[in-house]
């Protein structure tokens, strides 16, 4: 048998394992996140995780399998319900990421706050902050929770001792890279140490159907493991998004065993901790200018939630002979693509031109139905003639210049109509059932050439 080496070399980012320090991580592609962490054959030992959180060892027949009817428990804010699927699942173990500074502090304080207006006695453990931070946080956030109990410690083994003595109805672990197991020899924060922490609670979960939020942070550096090492582990995983530039925050469920992914909940920073966004898509429309050419406005899903957000596009002279092509908030190949189509379906002049593509309000936007909107900005402030502020377009564009369906038309279309757009440009085929939406225009086009003729 070879010999094992008495250390090893762990990424970080990913948790892949090498023999030899490497300056580059061969599975996740991240540099200078390897770091050297003691060798532990076999996991099974000294009563570490992998022992099973099932009971059962044979075979059961899935129809004896009892059912269970999933109580939820909403958290009282309705826009982490929305994300967590519906509520909190008895058991589950979610884990909430985002940079440094973002707001997972305080939106978990305040979920505490609100599980105990319902009565339930919330444990609250900070590795992070001291007892007397936490609590001039929640005063500043009107805080009086009866029934909270803050933890600040950062050994697991008493985290333990201490939640089996109180029997919390929910645990929050703020966060797990502080926390460290004694049974293992590396650094707090280090993958090892993560993997152990919330595989522990994922058994303690399971075993007490308590629910328990985790929350992980992402650095840029590869210092400390990020939420990525544990995404298999948990059964949720939610992600702040959102930047130091804008106050809005939006919280994505990349992975949810109970409920769907990619659903979004949309927040606001402010100086009273985080406020739901009930209708988000006023909020990103809220300042659009007036009559001003290369705007437009688009819907997209995010989710299951169709959200309205402006694009903008500017169109001007290229001053030193090789044009310029920058997009924010939108692939930047896409762009080139559908700057191509323009060029050569529908004849526009741009060699020359900078073209500077804008999604507004700091949002992301990724899916192929912003496509006819990209055009339909660039168009407009190509020819400089604005787009009336009540139109909407949605669609995805081919090569041909075609207008391609895209899907959830009929809830895209609705939301438009809510916000009052009083005409939209959509796919054709997209068209069907949406002749007769009050007070709302309905255009379908086949290609970008069609469209662009309905609007200019
Ligand atoms: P925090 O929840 O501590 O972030 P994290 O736990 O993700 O590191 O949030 C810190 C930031 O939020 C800080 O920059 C100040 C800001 N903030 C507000 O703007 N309003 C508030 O009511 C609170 C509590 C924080
Ligand atoms: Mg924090």
């Amino acid at each position: 048998m070879a010999k094992q080496p008495a250390t090893i070399y762990v990424c970080q980012h990913c948790g892949r394992q090498e023999r030899k320090w490497s300056g580059r991580c061969a599975d996740c592609g991240e540099f200078n996140s390897f770091v050297e962490e003691k060798f532990r054959p076999t996991p099974q030992a000294k009563g570490t995780t992998t022992s099973s959180i099932f009971r059962h060892t044979s075979p059961l027949k899935f129809s004896e399998i009892e059912s269970q009817e999933e109580s939820r428990t909403s958290s009282g804010i309705d826009e982490f319900d929305r994300v967590l699927g519906g509520g909190i699942v008895p058991g589950s173990l979610v884990l909430i990421g985002g940079s440094p500074g973002i707001g997972k502090s305080t939106l978990v304080i305040q979920t505490a706050n609100e599980l105990n207006k319902q009565g339930f006695k919330v444990l609250y453990v900070s590795g992070e902050e001291s007892e007397k931070q936490i609590k001039m946080r929640g005063e500043r956030l009107g805080i009086e929770a009866e029934n909270l109990f803050l933890l600040p410690e950062t050994s697991l083994e008493n985290i333990l001792a201490e939640t089996e003595k109180m029997k919390p109805d929910i645990v929050i672990l703020d966060s797990i890279q502080t926390v460290f197991s004694e049974k293992i020899e590396s650094a707090a924060g280090s993958v090892s140490q993560v993997r152990e922490v919330a595989g522990q609670f994922m058994l303690f979960a399971k075993s007490t159907h308590t629910p328990v939020f985790l929350i992980g942070h992402v650095t840029k550096e590869g210092s400390i493991a990020g939420p990525k090492a544990l995404e298999h582990i948990v059964d949720t995983v939610l992600y702040f998004e959102g930047d130091r530039h804008h106050n809005h925050r939006i919280i994505r469920a990349t992975k949810n065993r109970f409920g769907a992914a990619n659903e979004i909940g949309v927040f606001e920073m402010t100086s009273f901790g985080l406020k739901p966004v009930g209708n988000p898509s006023e909020v990103f429309l809220q300042e659009r200018p007036e009559g001003a050419s290369g705007s437009v406005v688009t819907v997209c899903m995010e989710g299951t939630r169709p959200m309205l957000v402006e694009i903008q596009a500017l169109v001007s002279g290229s001053k030193f002979g090789n044009a310029r092509r920058m997009a924010q908030g939108f692939d930047y190949n896409r762009l080139s693509l559908l700057i191509a189509v323009l060029e050569k379906r529908v004849g526009f002049q741009l060699a020359g031109d900078d073209v500077f593509l804008n999604i507004a309000g700091g949002l992301e936007v990724d899916e192929p139905a912003a496509d006819l909107g990209v055009i339909c900005s660039i168009a407009s402030n190509f020819r400089n003639v604005p787009i009336p502020p009540d139109v909407a377009v949605f669609g995805e564009v081919g090569l041909t210049g075609e207008v391609r369906g895209v899907l959830q038309a009929q809830a895209r279309a609705r939301e438009a109509q809510t916000l009052g757009f009083k005409k939209l440009i959509i796919p054709t085929t997209n068209k069907t059932g949406l002749e007769k939406l009050l007070g709302t225009r309905v255009v379908g086009v086949k290609t970008i050439a069609e469209a662009l003729d309905e609007l200019f």
